[in-house]
């Protein structure tokens, strides 16, 4: 029992058994429709990377210069396409102007109180432009950093899409982070300009993001000028001259045309900060070329994207998946992407599937928070609505549970619908594990196999190479195009973060194992891992466990110091309606998880709670729970906490954000 613990690895006990094949009608018609084929683009990105992404590159972008060599260098000091030149706007834009397609929807777009609108390839393009002209008289231009702190609008496409045009760097700040945060975030990037709004709309309530913004800017002594969509009509705005513009004032009479200005295939696309568990956020930073290429071709693999597809990605333009999967990898496949700005649950909890049926949505990809959440109002809501249209689910964020899984399968997808469990990170700029939904078998639980060009593998602390159904760390050992190229202004702790455990692959931060057949089964971050009695345990699969139980809505597991085992197991759950827990619950779900997964896993504590304290991206705070269940102090940053009564309830305390 010592020798998992002292090669690092992490215990596996939870197995599931349910495969799901793709329906033949699915595989008939899939992007990538052969085991063959699939095979084949690994052996080749495996034998000849440079070859394999090269080939890819030049058939799938629009180069303004053709690159040289396609990949120079090893990981962790990789570049891609070197020597060619590109724009990332012209590639979601202009190359569809000259096809068909100039007049399809590009971006269909609900505000959370009802309003609409669809803008085409033609008028996004036109928008984008005329937004170029505008940051050129702010004197934005190449190598320029611009913040953006906006509601899920489609200004907020038009200003990526703007930066990547005129060939600045966009960094942009989840609208629900405070003032301090865009501060932060504003000193470290050296951000000239920031672009954002009166306010958005988020569940009925008005969050007045200009307001914030004149807060940070106290504090950011690098931002020369602000531009503000009008969004909420707030009335008490505060303009000051010569800072301040709003962006209607400066959009007006713009011409619609800009060229495109084009940069090298390494220059920073954007920055986008992720906070580590502890010490200030890390800008991670991605190229042009490498990450379009990945958005790219992952859009058209994992989701299988069609020209006729309406397809919505649920996140916001704030995280990754938004970056990714709304605004970039859609757009340069030419899509139509949807785009929703509030919550799922306003004016009601059937607010998503009124949308998919109303806008009769083909892929619809979420996050396994929401499935939680979904599971938890009840399936009334998804019933009251036609899903017909629905082809292909996905999901993506943390591992998803079984148990949800099945969920999504039946009530949402009918049983039709293949879903692909997407695993990837900020730092991985697209889909790294994932189904290819033609040819995969999936498994409730795991996100199956490495996309083609993706070489990944589970090793133990010395970077070995594991067994089947052996958990250790998940790693990738060969360098991919969209890969984060350094932390800015920090290569040191870019090093450091992702290279310094395993030298020569990057390490990911996540525990996992590989089945018998290959497929990869995530078991959520390594510091997240139980150590019970010397058995190191995946916090993942007790949650599972709990969850697969009729009346868990939603559970958190966390270890604390025990006497006897080194660690206990506390378990945090929340329950399905609003009913307070029956008196015999609490043994009941300490035997279920016995019989699930083994003595080892039993619960010391179950502790009953409205909801789980989670970050704004919907991850379940672990750390925090930890000092609870410790009976320590909560120490480090909260500042990503999503509703910070949460934690008050949690403690009974009365603490201050911060
Ligand atoms: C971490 C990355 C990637 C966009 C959203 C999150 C966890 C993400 C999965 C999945 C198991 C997952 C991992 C990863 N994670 N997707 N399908 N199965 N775990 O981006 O904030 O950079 O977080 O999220 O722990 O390392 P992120």
């Amino acid at each position: 029992m010592s020798t998992s613990e002292s090669h690092g690895n992490i215990e596996s006990h939870l197995h599931e058994t349910r495969h799901f094949a793709p329906p033949e009608e699915f595989a008939r018609q899939a992007n990538i429709g052969s085991e063959e084929q699939y095979q084949a683009m690994c052996t080749r990105a495996a034998e000849d990377p440079a070859g394999f992404w090269g080939e890819i590159a030049l058939d799938n972008l629009t180069w303004s210069k053709p690159f040289d060599s396609a990949m120079q260098g090893d990981m962790p000091d990789t570049k891609w396409f070197v020597g060619g030149e590109i724009n990332a706007s012209v590639q979601c834009l202009d190359r569809h102007l000259t096809t068909w397609r100039k007049n399809k929807a590009a971006i269909i777009w609900e505000g959370e109180p009802g309003d609409k609108r669809v803008l085409t390839y033609q008028e996004l393009h036109r928008q984008v432009c005329k937004f170029s002209n505008v940051l050129k008289q702010l004197g934005v231009g190449k190598g320029d950093r611009v913040t953006l702190y906006m509601p899920m609008i489609p200004e907020l496409a038009i200003a990526m899409l703007a930066c990547a045009r005129v060939g600045a760097t966009h960094s942009i700040i989840f609208g629900g982070f405070s003032a301090d945060a865009v501060a932060e975030r504003n000193n470290d990037a050296q951000a000239k300009l920031v672009i954002t709004a009166d306010g958005g709309w988020r569940r009925g309530s008005e969050i007045l993001l200009k307001k914030a913004v004149d807060e940070s800017l106290d504090k950011s002594p690098t931002i020369e000028k602000v531009v503000v969509v009008k969004r909420i009509n707030y009335p008490h705005v505060k303009m000051v001259p010569d800072r301040d513009y709003w962006w209607h004032d400066l959009m007006e009479g713009q011409p619609g045309e800009f060229e495109a200005e084009p940069v090298d295939s390494e220059h920073p696309l954007f920055i986008l900060y992720t906070s580590g568990s502890t010490g200030k956020p890390k800008g991670v930073q991605h190229s042009t070329a490498g990450y379009m290429l990945g958005a790219m071709m992952t859009t058209k693999w994992t989701f299988d994207i069609k020209e006729e597809d309406t397809y919505w990605c649920t996140a916001d333009i704030g995280w990754i998946t938004g970056h990714s999967y709304i605004v970039y990898g859609p757009l340069a496949n030419g899509a139509t992407t949807l785009m929703y700005e509030g919550a799922p649950n306003w004016p009601d909890e059937g607010r998503f599937w009124s949308i998919v049926e109303a806008y009769k949505v083909n892929t619809f990809y979420t996050a396994p928070t929401a499935i939680r959440a979904f599971i938890k109002w009840g399936d009334q809501w998804p019933k009251q609505h036609d899903l017909s249209s629905l082809r292909l689910l996905g999901t993506v964020g943390e591992p998803i549970n079984p148990q949800a899984w099945m969920w999504y399968h039946e009530v949402i997808g009918d049983e039709k619908c293949p879903i692909v469990d997407t695993w990837w990170q900020t730092e991985t700029g697209g889909h790294m594990l994932a189904p290819l939904p033609g040819i995969q078998t999936t498994t409730p639980g795991s996100c199956t196999r490495p996309l083609p060009g993706v070489v990944a593998d589970v090793v133990d602390e010395q970077g070995n190479s594991l067994g089947p159904n052996e958990g250790g760390l998940l790693v990738i050992k060969q360098p991919w195009p969209h890969m984060l190229r350094t932390l800015w202004n920090d290569h040191d702790r870019f090093l450091d973060t992702y290279f310094s455990k395993l030298p020569g692959m990057y390490f990911a931060g996540d525990g996992a194992r590989k089945d018998e057949d290959g497929n990869f089964w995530v078991m959520g971050r390594v510091d997240d891992v139980l150590n019970v009695s010397g058995h190191r345990l995946s916090t993942m699969e007790v949650e599972s466990a709990l969850v697969s139980h009729d009346d868990v809505a939603e559970a958190a597991v966390v270890g604390f110091p025990h006497e006897l085992k080194g660690e206990g197991i506390c378990c945090f759950v929340t329950l399905k309606g609003d009913a307070a827990a029956p008196a015999a619950l609490e043994d009941e779900l300490k035997k279920h998880v016995r019989s699930q997964i083994g003595a080892i896993a039993t619960p010391d504590q179950i502790r009953f709670t409205v909801a789980v304290p989670k970050t704004r991206s919907g991850k379940i705070m672990r750390r925090l729970l930890r000092d609870i269940a410790a009976g320590r102090e909560t120490v480090g940053d909260t500042t990503t906490l999503e509703d910070y009564s949460v934690l008050m309830k949690l403690r009974g305390g009365e603490e201050k954000e911060g």
